[in-house]
């Protein structure tokens, strides 16, 4: 037994290995199991915008090893190309998505890691660069256990006294689908299951449908019961008694509290705030982005209407849900205030409102 023991996953999202960076293609799942074979920065940023890669400690971890494989792909032909090469490549990462924070925080590592580096040869730099998304990833890895049990012993603390089995609702996919260990959202969730009766419910997370496709595969392949809701159920299921907590991941939190993720999240907030319900939010400190002072100024991506207007089919081709010439709006993601949120878990602990103080506490350690 390690120090860190605690549930794991069979799952796993990506492998590298010499320059070459596979990820599991999340626009397959759950029908099929495929890798996508990534042996540059542009390939993987494009995994990443296409939504082959997803989550954002994922896309952050993904795009330290786009660098590596960029990195060892110039370093093997025209080596006095490295810096430049490298420069564009996680110019190209950070700007594949805008939301998720702990991207342009993962190739801000990897940048440091590479200037530490200057002069040595391009062997050793390459070496240094693996090294970097190694500990980026374990790092994150280790963040997901502590969480996971940290939020469930919130969560049971709150349910003293509850009698019958707790149902929790989490939204999108915080998950090892979206991390490099248990999951955020789902590593609080796979504790919890580990420790008695637990009926977790997923919404299903319209348009790419994270909760239907993602999250259900993802706790189906490590033997848990899930039950998917209609995005549109939940607020009602909340109102009658039948959800004990919500447990959600972060985009993006700004230096108030307020938290970007998921589109739908706030309203779920809004609906727990209503009745009750306890409302968490799961997210390692390096979603935390100080230098947002609050939610208005994180940058909300907005995807094309085409994903909302037509459903991609698993064989390939698209099926239309709207009469041709509609248009639609999709926002990705939505702000959901910081008041609203009874506790941010972290690796490094636990904030509840006002959360600007609570994250001075949790930050200076
Ligand atoms: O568009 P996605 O699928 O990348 O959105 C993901 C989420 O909203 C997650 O909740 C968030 O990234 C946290 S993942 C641990």
């Amino acid at each position: 037994v390690t120090a860190d023991a605690g549930p794991a996953t069979r799952v796993t999202p990506y492998t590298y290995s010499a320059g070459r960076l596979r990820l599991l293609d999340q626009r397959r799942l759950p029908h099929e199991e495929v890798f996508l074979e990534c042996e540059s920065a542009a390939q993987t940023a494009e995994a990443i915008r296409g939504l082959a890669v997803r989550g954002a400690p994922l896309i952050g971890v993904a795009a330290a090893y786009g660098l590596c494989a960029e990195a060892r792909r110039v370093a093997a032909r025209v080596p006095d190309d490295l810096d430049v090469a490298f420069a564009l490549g996680a110019e190209r990462l950070v700007s594949a998505r805008p939301t998720a924070v702990n991207l342009s925080w993962a190739v801000g590592r990897m940048r440091a890691a590479f200037e530490a580096t200057l002069g040595g040869g391009a062997g050793e730099r390459v070496l240094r660069l693996e090294e970097e998304a190694h500990r980026i990833a374990e790092e994150d890895r280790l963040a997901c256990l502590a969480i996971g049990r940290l939020g469930a012993a919130w969560l049971q603390g709150r349910w003293m006294g509850v009698s019958g089995v707790p149902a929790v609702l989490t939204h999108c996919n915080a998950g090892a689908l979206a991390t490099a260990g248990i999951g955020t959202a789902l590593g609080i969730v796979r504790v919890l299951a580990a420790e008695g009766p637990l009926a977790i419910l997923a919404g299903e997370t319209r348009p790419f449908l994270q909760g239907a496709r993602l999250t259900a595969w993802e706790l189906r392949h490590d033997g848990l019961d899930v039950t998917l809701l209609p995005d549109v159920a939940a607020a009602s299921l909340i109102a009658r008694g039948r959800v004990q907590g919500v447990v959600v991941g972060a985009d993006r939190i700004a230096a108030n509290g307020d938290v970007a993720n998921k589109v739908g999240t706030y309203g779920l907030a809004l609906a727990c705030r209503a009745h009750g319900v306890p409302f968490v939010v799961a997210a390692p400190t390096t979603t935390i982005d100080l230098l947002a002072p609050d939610g208005a100024s994180i940058p909300i991506e907005e995807r094309a209407a085409s994903e909302v207007v037509s459903l991609s089919l698993p064989g390939g081709g698209s099926v239309s849900l709207a009469p041709d010439g509609v248009s639609a709006l999709y926002p990705a993601f939505d702000v959901t205030p910081g008041a609203l949120v009874d506790a941010i878990v972290t690796e490094r602990g636990i904030s509840s409102p006002p959360h600007a103080v609570a994250f001075a506490r949790l930050l200076s350690r």
